[in-house]
């Protein structure tokens, strides 16, 4: 009797046991595990609720950086359930997490774990697309635990249009990484490695986003502009998930005027520079801008056109200064008198009652300089530099108590004109209309 105890207490241990060692192949501790590991008819699981980020949006436009050494560490499910709402997210009034852009939604997300899943941002869960480890392949940039291929619906929307809305994307997934400890950075090669997971024929891939733990932490020191002829830009009490969750877009406004304090943060958020000086890369000091750019060229010009006038933001005039004096930010007038129906003509009609039009202009000289990227084919490249920069308005926007629209412009020929730009070597490509 006494014998056999003993060998049900082994027979028990040694389940344990199994039960311990096996988990990872049950992919209990994987870099996915699903929210009490439920799996739905059809390999659909669901995500855990996302994490409430309490980060002003301005910090998180400020602490916006491109990050590119990745540790092995996984990523946990409530970290990826929370960049994943932020990119694309279902909000609890029915609107996703970024504008429609041409009064539509062509995002499609794709994420690549030990297998290929797809992002299903309706009931927030990842479908499996498709078995196998593409993460090396697609990623080969940029190792990391988890890569995000942000790719548009060709049937909805073209190339330009697709890069806009994936533009804003990549923006909320630079912000939700960053106020979580985790770093990213927009990859995008021709032809897309994205093709190699098997896109449906409709889809296309844009970027590649590699997501994980830093091997280096960020090292950002508080060094605002110590001279700015624009008014200082400080933290709200707004959390970027707040700004997620409530950003609207609006096609009319109360009154005509913007206080020069909204319109310094709306323009700063567009294109400005960070006050914060970042020492993350081994002891080179840079300071970003609050949107990324393609071989960091940032080619774009921004316009702000109120009812006094049309004046360029002059961003700053260095952007290697250590103690934070050099770059001084200011408006430069280019046409005084009200302008806005000139750019309403060119756009939709709403954008002359908004009290700030802000006008995104690619400078395409600037797109050559060692790599030349200024071909009308490659333009949906810039144009999600476009988007990022106009979702930074729209979410500024909303932390100030305002609220616009994004607007691409179809008579490009107009705005030249109205700006005093040579048409073949500026091309106009967003308006965002605020107020
Ligand atoms: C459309 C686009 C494509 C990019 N492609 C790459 C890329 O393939 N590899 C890379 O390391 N960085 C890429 N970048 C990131 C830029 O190099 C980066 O934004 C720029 O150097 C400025 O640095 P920051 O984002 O840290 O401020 C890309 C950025 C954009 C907007």
């Amino acid at each position: 009797m006494k014998r056999n105890k003993f060998c049900m207490k082994k027979i028990i241990i040694c389940i344990l046991l199994c039960c311990i060692i096996s988990t990872p192949v049950l992919g209990i501790s994987n870099s996915l595990t699903f929210q009490e590991n439920i799996s739905l008819p059809g390999n659909e699981y669901y995500l855990p609720s996302p994490q409430f980020i309490e980060m002003s949006l301005e910090e998180s436009i400020m602490r916006r950086a491109s990050m590119r050494n990745f540790t092995d560490e996984p990523i946990t499910d409530e970290e990826l359930s929370t960049v994943l709402w932020s990119a694309f997210g279902l909000r609890n009034d029915g609107k996703m997490t970024i504008p429609e852009i041409n009064n539509t939604h062509a995002v499609v997300i794709y994420v690549l774990l030990e297998d290929v899943y797809r992002y299903n941002p309706m009931n927030h869960s990842l479908i499996l697309y498709k078995e196998g480890d593409y993460r090396d392949i697609v990623g080969w940039q940029y190792s990391a635990p988890v890569q995000l291929c942000l790719c548009w619906n060709t049937d909805i929307a073209d190339a330009n249009f697709g890069s806009t809305e994936l533009g804003c994307v990549g923006q909320n997934i630079y912000f939700a990484a960053n106020a979580i400890g985790l770093g990213t950075v927009i990859t995008a090669e021709i032809p897309s490695p994205i093709s190699i997971i098997g896109l449906p024929e409709n889809e296309s891939g844009m970027g590649v986003m590699p997501l994980g733990h830093l091997e280096i932490d960020y090292n950002f020191k508080y060094r605002p502009m110590l001279f700015s002829l624009l008014p200082r830009v400080s933290f709200s009490d707004t959390s970027l998930t707040t700004v997620l969750e409530t950003r609207d877009e609006v096609k009319s406004w109360d009154n005509n005027t913007m206080s020069r304090v909204d319109l310094s943060y709306l323009i700063w958020s567009s294109y400005g520079y960070s006050y914060y000086l970042d020492e993350s890369n081994s002891g080179a000091v840079e300071r970003h801008h609050t949107v990324p750019s393609a071989h960091g060229y940032y080619p774009f010009r921004i316009y702000a056109a109120t009812k006094f006038g049309v004046f360029r933001y002059i961003y700053g005039l260095y952007n290697i200064d250590r103690w934070g004096l050099p770059v001084v930010s200011f408006l430069l007038a280019v046409k005084l008198g009200d302008k806005r129906s000139d750019i309403a003509l060119a756009t939709e009609q709403f954008v002359s009652d908004a009290p700030l039009d802000i006008i995104i202009v690619l400078d395409i000289d600037k797109t050559n300089k060692w790599d030349d990227l200024s071909n009308e084919s490659m333009r949906w490249i810039w144009y999600y530099e476009a988007g990022a920069a106009a979702h930074n308005v729209l979410l500024q926007a909303t932390s100030r108590g305002l609220a616009g629209n994004i607007i691409p412009v179809n008579d490009k020929e107009s705005i030249c004109s109205l700006l005093s730009l040579n048409k073949e070597k500026f091309d106009p490509m967003l308006v965002v209309a605020v107020g």
